[in-house]
């Protein structure tokens, strides 16, 4: 085997490259991945512009992994060489700050973060935390699974942990990588589903997903829509926009809850009076931990959720980045190595 592989590193702010690396073997505790596919999620955004808290460069993006284990580390016993996994962006836990000590593990003061405190998923090897990999059912090729180690964890998790019924009127706010999983989870769940984006160019998309209404928020008013149906018990907002996401809590129902998962550059500017007057709330989810994530994909397989992709070899890893951060992907770009191509040209297992 070639002890060198290729990875897209950014070397500087903005500067995605190609470089050759040394294999190197996974430490105690962790495994090798040999990668087949990755998603670009927008939150590469923050490595490859470099102003994610704590990052530091060089450092290979990418926190939406699938592979397979072809190493093991000393003390390794879960995971066996061969088996296909996935990795997401909080990548292990320190077990010893204050949320781990209770059981919260996905707020870990000092996390590993894939793509952040170490190398991630651009790239044909990854090493990661073996506490830290979900296990990938054979129903799911590794391209359809990679978006859900991130934007479908995120929104899954989201939506399941938020205390809804069946019936409850959930809206979706960005149909974009997230989004278009959260709608689709949403009428999974059995929710009277939402979709809300700007302009009418992905109503049709995202009827097709299962929203039961569309609203343009370029020429609709969100809130008075939603209120008219009764308010909606939770609002989603996966967009990148804080401006967008303060009116929506207008759009609540008594009691409802704004949950933001999307993370805006500008702030979210809120007005009182609609959080008060109808305890209505509001709150932020950060992705899941591996757990979360192989109950994303197993919610998936039963549900026969995918995401819809549009898939680019690694090298292209730029121009793909580019399409996603212009609104152009629909509605996830992945990556895939030549190992990803060589087994998805084998039949089933
Ligand atoms: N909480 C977490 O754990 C977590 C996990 C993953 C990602 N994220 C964050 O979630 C956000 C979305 O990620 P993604 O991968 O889904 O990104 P994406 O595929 O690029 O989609 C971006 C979304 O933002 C919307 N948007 C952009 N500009 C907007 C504006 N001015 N007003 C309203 N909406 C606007 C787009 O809405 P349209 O559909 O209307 O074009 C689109 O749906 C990012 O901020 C990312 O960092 C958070
Ligand atoms: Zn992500
Ligand atoms: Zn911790």
């Amino acid at each position: 085997m070639k002890n060198t592989y290729k990875a897209l590193e950014v070397s500087a702010p903005g500067v995605l490259r190609v470089v050759e690396r040394q294999v190197s073997e996974p430490r105690a505790g962790q495994v090798r991945i040999r990668v087949e596919a990755c998603g670009i999620c927008h939150t590469d955004a923050a490595t490859i512009t470099a102003v994610y808290p704590g990052l530091t460069l060089p450092r290979v993006p990418g926190h939406e992994v699938v592979g397979r284990i072809e190493a093991l580390g000393t003390g390794v016993s879960k995971w066996k060489i061969g088996q296909r996994v996935g990795v997401g962006l909080i990548a292990g836990e320190d077990g010893v700050c204050e949320p781990c000590r209770r059981g919260d593990t996905v707020n870990c003061e000092n996390p590993v973060v894939s793509g952040v405190t170490a190398d991630g998923g651009y790239a044909e090897v990854m090493i990661a935390e073996a506490r830290a990999i979900a296990s990938v059912p054979d129903e799911l090729t590794s391209v359809e699974a990679a978006p859900l180690l991130c934007a479908g964890i995120t929104t899954y998790n989201a939506l399941r942990n938020a205390g809804l019924r069946g019936g409850d009127l959930v809206a979706v706010q960005g149909i974009g990588g997230l989004g278009h999983l959260g709608v689709q989870f949403a009428r999974h769940m059995g929710f009277r589903t939402v979709a809300i984006g700007r302009g009418r160019e992905k109503e049709k998309l995202a009827r097709d997903l299962g929203a039961h209404v569309y609203i343009d928020s370029a020429t609709e008013n969100v809130a008075a829509v939603l209120q008219r149906m009764g308010g909606a018990k939770a609002i989603l907002a996966t967009g990148t926009s804080g401006d967008a996401m303060a009116p929506l809590v207008s759009g609540l129902s008594a009691r409802g809850k704004l949950i933001i998962v999307g993370v805006p550059q500008d702030p979210i500017q809120l007005n009182a009076f609609p959080l008060v007057f109808g305890g209505r709330s509001i709150h932020g989810s950060l992705t899941g931990t591996a757990i979360d994530s192989e109950d994303t994909l197993a919610f998936s397989v039963l549900e026969n959720i995918r995401p819809m992709i549009e898939t680019v070899p690694l090298e292209k890893a730029a121009d793909a980045y580019a399409r996603m951060m212009q609104g152009k992907a629909r509605f996830r770009m992945v990556l895939v190595t030549k190992e990803g191509v060589a087994q998805s040209a084998q039949p089933a297992a």
